[in-house]
């Protein structure tokens, strides 16, 4: 059995139970050059997740058109959770504006346009769960801040660590390095728990000891 039947046969599984996909997303979406956005099955591990910390404060690195972001939104509502997502992409960042207020939920999401190594370091507080999904080659030196403002308990998600291993287009093999190097630098912590979940393109689920 590959990867892809594997998560084929989960998405299949759970079709009926999925009130918000990718594709309808993507379709209602006017915007249609932007960096990809996460499959089906990775939003509902971050739901799945954000309920089981019933989290509150959410920080996003990388909105892209904003698909994650809305999935996160649905599911923190029952916690009157909020969340917090960073775009350097005017363009995208308009587009996922746009999208929030369609889908109900922009009063839950303040999104800081620019870019996320200037952003971050600014930021305080402790946040429920960390999603990190942005340029590849930003994972590693965007650890230590996003650790810093995980709160004790709290979970960091990072999403395509799978990159060295999967099958990947070849307009993406320069990510694969910077990968490895994020990979490596989440084993070494010593005040985390982490593992790598074959979900979507290689999930990392660390948890702050
Ligand atoms: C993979 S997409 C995010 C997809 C989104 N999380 C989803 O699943 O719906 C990554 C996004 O990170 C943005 N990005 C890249 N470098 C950035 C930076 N330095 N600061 C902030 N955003 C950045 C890109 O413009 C892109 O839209």
């Amino acid at each position: 059995m590959t990867f892809d039947e594997v998560n084929t046969y989960i998405t299949n599984l759970y079709a009926a139970r999925t009130n918000l996909t990718q594709w309808q997303y993507a379709r209602e979406t006017e915007l249609k050059e932007y960096i990809p956005t996460v499959d089906d099955d990775v939003a509902r591990f971050l739901g799945v997740m954000l309920h089981l910390l019933r989290a509150k404060c959410v920080l996003e690195i990388g909105t892209s058109i904003g698909y994650s972001t809305v999935s996160m939104a649905q599911a923190v509502k029952a916690y009157q959770g909020r969340i917090v997502t960073v775009e350097y992409d005017e363009q995208v960042a308009r587009q996922a504006r746009l999208n929030f207020e369609r889908s109900g939920v922009s009063d839950s999401i303040e999104l800081l346009q620019g870019d996320a190594r200037e952003i971050l370091p600014q930021l305080s507080g402790e946040f429920d769960l960390v999603f990190l999904d942005v340029d590849k080659r930003l994972y590693a030196p965007l650890l230590a801040d996003c650790l810093r403002l995980l709160r004790p308990g709290g979970v960091l998600i990072a999403e395509d660590t799978l990159f060295p291993v999967i099958e990947l287009e070849s307009k993406w093999h320069h990510l694969i390095a910077p990968i490895e190097e994020f990979n490596r630098a989440v084993v070494a912590l010593g005040d985390v728990e982490s593992t790598v979940l074959p979900i979507g393109d290689g999930v990392t689920l660390a948890v702050k000891k």
